[in-house]
């Protein structure tokens, strides 16, 4: 690809893993213009961008990918060459209790934009690239053993994660029948900085904090493959200036947890952090009823990247995961904010009510 330019729209920005990649772009690419779209819903916080905000190569438009029409307007006005989308419900438990607006916005969104894409693409396709952020939960549930490539067939088993089977499905299915030059990743569970505390490690922290219970699910047999977020936004800068059209890329950290495991090593650290007596965060965790269609476990074989792409993950998980709680003590703030309003209305309806 020409990389000396680039008019790159980036969806999802002002999220959790968006921000950190719309921050490295503008950083890393002063040549390249970045076009920021996100609704801001209640994952979206442009506190996450405030250090990049006045670039000279970046802007923020907010708007919702829905919106069909708004977005052929901005695909004519900003005459973007490149996608990285991003944007998406993101939260199992939430499209348990409200699956259609998954549908809405990852499945019909992304077909928004795709349609966009190939309108007005359809004479320079060779300087084009749509590149979607997808899940490693598009594959389904392993047992004990075994790992997720990208030849393993899609078995998705919440309404999330078939929303995002079947974006990537519409992914694919344009660059086979209309040639868009597309590229699509699936990464395993993130972690770091500015992740919305209703994610596992967010909440845990938090609640810890506050000596709140740690609500674990089930057993907390199930296991995730936990990556550093900064890990993933440097996998997609590569995958986005490097992969071939067409192809896919599995994206992971080597470092499968159970999560009991890893809320009772959070435990430690965060005892020593608030320099409270060992053995005090352990005694708030409390099991709780499973979540429905909870997927055992979850491991990705990251060789092709790491083969064709020379991408590997840079941080061990226990200096990734101290990195984090630091950041999470060091910006109260941010986390007063997020978990104040409706954030207090979902919480009780989703652990209170349970
Ligand atoms: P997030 O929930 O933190 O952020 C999603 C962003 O999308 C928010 O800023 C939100 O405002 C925006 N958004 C939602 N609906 C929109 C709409 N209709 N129009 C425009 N913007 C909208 O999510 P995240 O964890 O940063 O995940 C980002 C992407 O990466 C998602 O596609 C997700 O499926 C994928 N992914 C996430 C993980 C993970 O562990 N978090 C792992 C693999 C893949
Ligand atoms: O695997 C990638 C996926 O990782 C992403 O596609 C999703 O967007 C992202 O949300 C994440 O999905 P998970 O469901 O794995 O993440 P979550 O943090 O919600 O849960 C992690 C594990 O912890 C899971 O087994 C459920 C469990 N859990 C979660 C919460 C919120 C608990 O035990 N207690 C909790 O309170």
């Amino acid at each position: 690809m020409n990389t000396t330019t680039k008019n790159i729209l980036i969806t999802g920005g002002a999220g959790f893993i968006g921000s950190h990649v719309v921050r490295r772009f503008v950083k890393n690419y002063p040549q390249y213009r970045i076009v920021n779209l996100d609704k801001l819903t209640y994952a979206g916080n442009l506190a996450n961008l405030q250090d990049i905000e006045e670039a000279d190569n970046y802007s923020f438009i907010r708007g919702d990918i829905t919106d069909a029409t708004f977005i052929d307007e901005l695909f004519n006005t900003q005459q973007f060459d490149s996608v990285i989308h991003l944007a998406a419900e993101s939260h199992v438990d939430r499209s348990i209790s409200s699956p259609l607006e998954f549908v809405l916005t990852n499945v019909v969104g992304t077909v928004n934009l795709l349609n966009a894409a190939r309108r007005y693409w359809s004479d320079k396709l060779d300087q084009c690239r749509f590149y979607h952020i997808s899940t490693d939960e598009v594959y389904g549930t392993l047992g004990e053993t075994g790992m997720f490539t990208e030849t393993t067939a899609y078995d998705p088993h919440s309404p999330y994660s078939a929303s995002k089977a079947s974006s990537d499905h519409f992914v694919r299915a344009y660059h086979d029948t209309y040639g868009l030059p597309i590229v699509i990743s699936n990464c395993s569970n993130n972690y770091g900085p500015n992740q919305f505390p209703e994610k596992l490690i967010p909440l845990a922290i938090h609640n810890i904090r506050n000596n709140r219970p740690v609500p674990v699910y089930g057993t907390g047999e199930n296991v995730r493959d936990w990556l550093y977020v900064i890990d993933h936004a440097i996998a997609i800068d590569t995958v986005f200036h490097r992969a071939e059209n067409g192809k896919t890329y599995n994206i992971g950290g080597h470092n499968e947890w159970k999560n009991i495991d890893l809320i009772r090593l959070l435990c430690k650290i965060m005892d020593k952090k608030l320099e409270r007596a060992s053995g005090t965060s352990e005694k708030l965790i409390t099991f709780v009823k499973d979540r429905a269609g909870h997927d055992l476990r979850y491991a990705i074989d990251a060789s092709r990247i790491k083969a064709e792409l020379d991408w590997a993950p840079s941080l061990q998980f226990e200096e990734g995961l101290e990195r984090t709680v630091s950041w999470y003590l060091e910006n109260e703030t941010w986390l007063n904010n997020v978990t104040s309003g409706d954030y207090l209305n979902y919480y009780e309806q989703q652990y209170l009510h349970r």
